[in-house]
């Protein structure tokens, strides 16, 4: 067992958030990985398969094997990729870091929100490059959450998600881990690393946004560390309060809201990860009047 301890936990109302969090993202986080027919994947720290479903029917003719160590999680992924029909999902309980499988026996691994809740990220990296056949990739998706700000601002707000960023770090994680993500997959061992920030802008001309990811998937991830927090002493619980007020009070006409997450994709070898290469459309976004500019 890997002895880390799981920020989240595991109550329903986190695997709602998951799902939440997942549905709000599908085209900003997957809209780029297509996995060939006939090629085997490796999902690892699966949870409850709010990701496993988008990939698995993204991907109809691959194979996954996606694991997670928690069997309540495993069980409730099972359900929902039955839910959806889906039939090339095989589902473990297994650590990462005691994976029962031969070396070099899949053609991709994937991972999303779970490097940041190990306390040896570098470590389950290398392992997953060694599950992996010349020529595989890994595809590795984080957050960061120094990558927050909004309007209106608010110091209570930013002590409230500091609150989380010190519960994972005195659990074994680390929830600025994003912005490692390609030093690390360098570190693990893997070749042509490209790492692309995915970058969520809100404001109220989008309220599937506005509900599904301010509200719904990151405000509500902060109000579940209240307890923990103020119980740990990080904070007095009418700053916290007043922090979680201030955060739905940017889902508001005149409220902002932005967040950064990284995905990583490497490859094991010589390889031409075509079909995995992040075109991230923020960085274009970003680059088109700058080239305006210049002309
Ligand atoms: C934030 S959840 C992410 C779940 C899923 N990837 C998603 O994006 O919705 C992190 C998951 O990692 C799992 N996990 C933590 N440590 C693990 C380990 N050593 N081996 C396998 N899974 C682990 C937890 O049980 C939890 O389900």
């Amino acid at each position: 067992m890997s002895g880390d301890l799981y920020v989240h936990g595991y109550h329903p109302r986190e695997n709602d958030r998951l799902q939440d969090q997942a549905g709000t993202l599908v085209e900003l986080l997957h809209s780029d990985t297509i996995y060939p027919d006939g090629s085997s994947v490796l999902e690892a720290g699966c949870g409850v398969g709010a990701q496993t479903v988008v990939l698995a029917q993204r991907s109809p003719g691959a194979r996954f094997t996606s694991v997670d160590i928690s069997a309540d999680s495993i069980a409730e992924a099972r359900r929902r990729v039955e839910g959806a029909g889906l039939t090339n999902v095989e589902f473990l309980q297994a650590d990462v870091f005691a994976l029962p499988f031969t070396t070099e026996s899949f053609d991709h691994a994937f991972v999303c929100f779970f490097l940041e809740h190990l306390s040896q990220p570098a470590r389950a990296l290398a392992i997953l490059n060694s599950m992996l056949r010349p020529g595989g990739s890994i595809t590795a998706i984080e957050g960061d959450h120094g990558s927050t700000y909004f309007h209106p601002d608010s110091p209570a707000a930013h002590a409230a998600i500091e609150c989380l960023v010190e519960l994972q770090r005195r659990a074994g994680g680390n929830a600025l881990i994003g912005r490692q993500l390609y030093p690390l997959m360098l570190g693990a061992g893997f070749d042509a690393v490209r790492v692309s920030p995915r970058m969520v802008y809100v404001d109220s001309s989008r309220p599937d946004l506005v509900d599904g990811f301010t509200r719904r998937t990151f405000t509500a991830m902060i109000e579940g560390v209240r307890e923990p927090a103020i119980a740990a002493g990080l904070i007095e619980p009418d700053i916290f309060d007043a922090g979680v007020r201030d955060l739905h009070r940017t889902t508001e006409t005149d409220g902002v809201f932005c967040y950064t997450f990284f995905k990583g994709v490497g490859g094991k070898g010589d390889v031409a990860l075509s079909l995995q290469r992040p075109e991230p459309p923020t960085i274009q976004a970003a680059l088109a009047p700058h080239r305006h500019l210049h002309r």
